[in-house]
C-alpha cells in the first residue's frame, strides 16, 4: 500500500519525521535521558576501537558514524565494505567492538564479515531494520532501527533510522566515557527528540526538488561535494541518484577538487553542495567558488545564514532548517532523496525496482 503516494520511495521518504520519532523512542523512552540496551549493553570504556562493516547505503552510514564516535566518544572507529573486509584477515582484538549494519539482516558479505569476527571481537553488534535476520541473530547484541518494512529499492528511511541509531549509541559511548559534558549531552539528546518536527519542515523542499529535477535530468554527470559529516552524505546523495535515475553520480570530499576531480567541471555539471553554516563552512564555500570559477552549476543546499552569507553565484538553493551540527546528516539526507526521486521521475525510470538491483544481495 502506498498510502497515495505514486512510489513506495516517495512514501518511505515522507514516513521519516515517524520512524525516527518511534527510534528516539525506543532507546531514549518518553522523557529519559539515557538509553537503555538489551543483553548487557556495550561497555565503551574497556575498548580501544570500533570496526564497522556493512554494504551500500548501509556503509555510507558508517562513514558518518565514524565522525561522530570519534568527535563524541574520542574512540577510534575503522570503517569498511564487507566484501573487502572479509578477504583481508584484518587484525580484531577482544578490545574491538565490531559493528555490523544492515537493512535486511541478510547481505551476504556483512554476514561473512560478522561471521569472521565472532571468535576475536569483544562483542558483535548489529543495527538491523529487520529483526529477525541472519545478522541479528548471529550478533551478540542486535540493535532494531525501527524503520518499518522498506520496500523501495533505494534505501531512504532506513538509512536515517541508522543514522539515529548509530548517533544515539556515539552519545552512549560519549557519556560512559567521560567526553561529553553533561549540558552538551542533555542538548543533543534534545536536539534529537526535536528531530521529527525539524524533518517535517525539510520535507516542504519536496517541490522545490520537483522542480530543480526536470532539469537535473538532462545532465550527463552530477558530482556531490560536502566537507566533515557531509561528505559521507554526498557519497550516500550520489549513490542514490546513480541507483535510481541512472546519472552518473560521483561525491568528493570538497577538499579533494583540486586534487583531480575539477577537471570535470564544466557549465553542463550540476554540483550539488551539501553545507550547513558549521565550522567547517568557509572551506567548503571556498571550493564552491572554485567550482563556479569553472562555469560549474551550483546547487547549494544549506541552512538560511549558509544560503545568505553564499548563494552570490549560485545556480539555485534548498533551504534547510537549521539543526545542531552534529544532527545535520540525518536532516540532509532528506533532500539528497528527493532529488534522485524527482530525477529518476523525470527521467520515467522504474522507481522503486531499479534495472539490475535487488533488495537484498543474499549472494556476494
Ligand atoms: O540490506 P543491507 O542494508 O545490508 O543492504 C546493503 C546494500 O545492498 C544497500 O544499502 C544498497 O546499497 C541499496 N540499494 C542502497 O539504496
Amino acid at each position: 500500500d502506498k498510502a497515495g503516494h505514486k512510489h513506495f520511495m516517495a512514501k518511505e521518504i515522507a514516513e521519516q519525521p515517524q520512524v525516527i520519532g518511534n527510534a528516539v523512542k525506543h532507546y531514549f523512552g518518553d522523557s529519559g535521558q539515557t538509553i537503555s540496551l538489551p543483553d548487557g549493553g556495550i561497555d565503551f570504556t574497556g575498548v580501544d576501537r570500533l570496526v564497522m562493516v556493512a554494504c551500500g547505503t548501509a556503509y555510507y552510514a558508517c562513514l558518518t558514524a565514524k565522525y561522530w564516535f570519534e568527535q563524541i566518544a574520542r574512540l577510534p572507529v575503522e570503517v569498511d565494505v564487507a566484501s573487502e573486509f572479509r578477504y583481508r584477515e584484518p587484525p580484531v582484538t577482544d578490545r574491538t567492538v565490531a559493528v555490523f549494519v544492515s537493512q535486511s539482516g541478510e547481505t551476504a558479505d556483512t554476514l561473512a564479515a560478522l561471521r569472521y569476527c565472532r571468535d576475536k571481537a569483544d562483542r558483535i553488534v548489529s543495527v538491523v531494520n529487520v529483526a529477525e535476520s541472519s545478522i541479528a541473530r548471529e550478533s551478540d547484541l542486535a540493535l532494531p532501527i525501527l524503520a518499518g518494512t522498506e520496500i523501495g529499492v533505494a534505501s531512504t528511511k532506513a538509512f536515517s533510522c541508522q543514522l539515529t541509531v548509530l548517533l544515539t549509541l556515539a552519545l552512549e559511548a560519549g557519556r560512559q566515557r567521560g567526553t561529553l559534558d553533561e549540558d552538551r549531552y542533555e542538548s543533543l539528546v534534545a536536539a534529537l527528540r526535536g528531530l521529527p518536527a525539524v524533518l517535517g519542515r525539510a520535507l516542504d523542499n519536496n517541490a522545490a526538488a520537483e522542480e530543480l529535477s526536470l532539469q537535473i535530468a538532462e545532465a550527463q554527470d552530477i558530482l556531490f561535494l560536502g566537507r566533515g559529516l557531509m561528505y559521507p552524505l554526498a557519497l550516500e546523495g550520489a549513490l542514490k541518484m546513480k541507483e535510481i535515475s541512472y546519472i552518473h553520480a560521483e561525491a568528493y570530499a570538497s577538499g579533494e577538487l583540486k586534487h583531480g576531480p575539477i577537471a570535470l567541471i564544466d557549465k553542463h555539471v550540476p554540483v550539488v553542495v551539501m553545507a550547513p553554516r558549521d565550522a567547517l563552512f568557509d572551506k567548503t564555500v571556498s571550493n564552491m567558488q572554485e567550482v563556479m570559477a569553472r562555469g560549474g552549476k551550483v546547487l547549494l543546499i544549506s541552512d538560511l545564514a549558509g544560503i545568505e552569507a553564499a548563494q552570490d553565484g549560485v545556480w539555485r538553493s534548498i533551504e534547510m532548517p537549521s539543526v545542531d551540527p552534529l544532527l545535520t546528516p540525518i536532516l540532509y539526507a532528506l533532500p539528497a532523496q528527493l532529488l534522485a526521486y524527482h530525477t529518476a521521475v523525470a527521467k520515467g525510470t522504474d522507481v522503486d525496482q531499479p534495472r539490475n538491483l535487488a533488495k537484498s544481495v543474499t549472494v556476494e
